[in-house]
């Protein structure tokens, strides 16, 4: 892996590190030379994930155990990432829960907990790691939204598809406001990407959505990790408030 000189001094923050598309980013911004990554997750053994990511690369990578939908466990994840490395220059905003609940069993608690970790804990974040960018006036923020903000919920709560919807949305309003003060702020959509969150659809889910596909299969976590990379890049400097789609042409299937 060539190193990225953009990545060499910079700190990120990815919540939901710990697994599948999170976890190919931190390994991804590893590989590529970053200083410092924390993974910002609620998996007990994120810790020791932490670890196997760093292996013998010149990174820090450590884990600080978040829930993203608490405000308070936010507030510290940015406080003690900022104390300990002096500076937050990429939030990834990945951490997100998809379970399988149609409507008829939706309920109104089902639905705030989907909203809750999925858009408000990616606005929380953001609340917290704006005033360091902009005292840095430099920032990268990446949402990862989902091909569900477009074609609606497939398989996963009808909360999902909004929650990923409302993501664009943020990522418009944000790119808007911060445009002035060096801070990129876009969007990623995936399709169908192969992590635990798409195993959990069960098999036939997951065929359905390769033949939906024009690739027709799923990503990798590191397809979509190198677009994430792309974006906190020096080759993306032009590039605010938009919508990346990395979901194999399922759009026009
Ligand atoms: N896999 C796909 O096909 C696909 C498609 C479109 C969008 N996405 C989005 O990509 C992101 C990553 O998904 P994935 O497929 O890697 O799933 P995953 O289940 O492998 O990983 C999700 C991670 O988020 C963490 N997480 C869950 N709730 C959290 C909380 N409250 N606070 C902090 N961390 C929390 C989990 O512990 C896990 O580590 C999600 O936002 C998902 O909606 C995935």
């Amino acid at each position: 892996m060539k190193q990225d000189k953009s990545l060499c001094d910079q700190v990120a923050i990815v919540t939901g590190g710990g697994s599948g598309i999170g976890r190919a980013v931190v390994e991804l911004f590893v590989e590529a030379g970053i200083a410092a990554v924390v993974i910002a997750d609620v998996l007990a053994e994120a810790d020791e994930i932490a670890a196997t990511c760093q292996k013998s690369s010149q990174a820090e990578v450590v884990s600080i155990y978040t829930d993203v939908a608490d405000s308070t466990q936010v507030k510290n994840l940015v406080a003690q990432t900022y104390e300990r490395f002096g500076r937050i220059d990429i939030l990834v905003n990945n951490a997100g829960v998809a379970p399988v609940v149609r409507w008829p069993e939706v309920t109104e608690e089902s639905w705030r907990h989907v909203l809750d970790i999925n858009l408000n804990g990616a606005f929380l974040c953001v609340l917290e790691v704006l005033p360091y960018m902009r005292a840095q006036k430099s920032g990268r923020i990446v949402n990862i939204s989902s091909v569900g903000a477009f074609l609606g919920s497939v398989t996963a709560h009808p909360a999902y598809g909004v929650s990923k919807a409302g993501l664009i949305a943020l990522t418009k309003s944000l790119a808007k406001e911060c445009a002035g003060e060096g801070i990129l702020v876009n969007a990623i959509a995936p399709g169908s990407i192969d992590t635990p969150m798409l195993a959990s659809f069960g098999e036939a889910a997951r065929s359905q959505y390769a033949e939906a596909s024009l690739l027709k299969r799923q990503g990798t976590p590191h397809e979509l990790a190198e677009a994430v990379r792309f974006l906190v890049s020096d080759a993306a400097t032009y590039i605010t408030g938009s919508t990346l789609h990395v979901n194999g042409g399922s759009l026009l299937v």
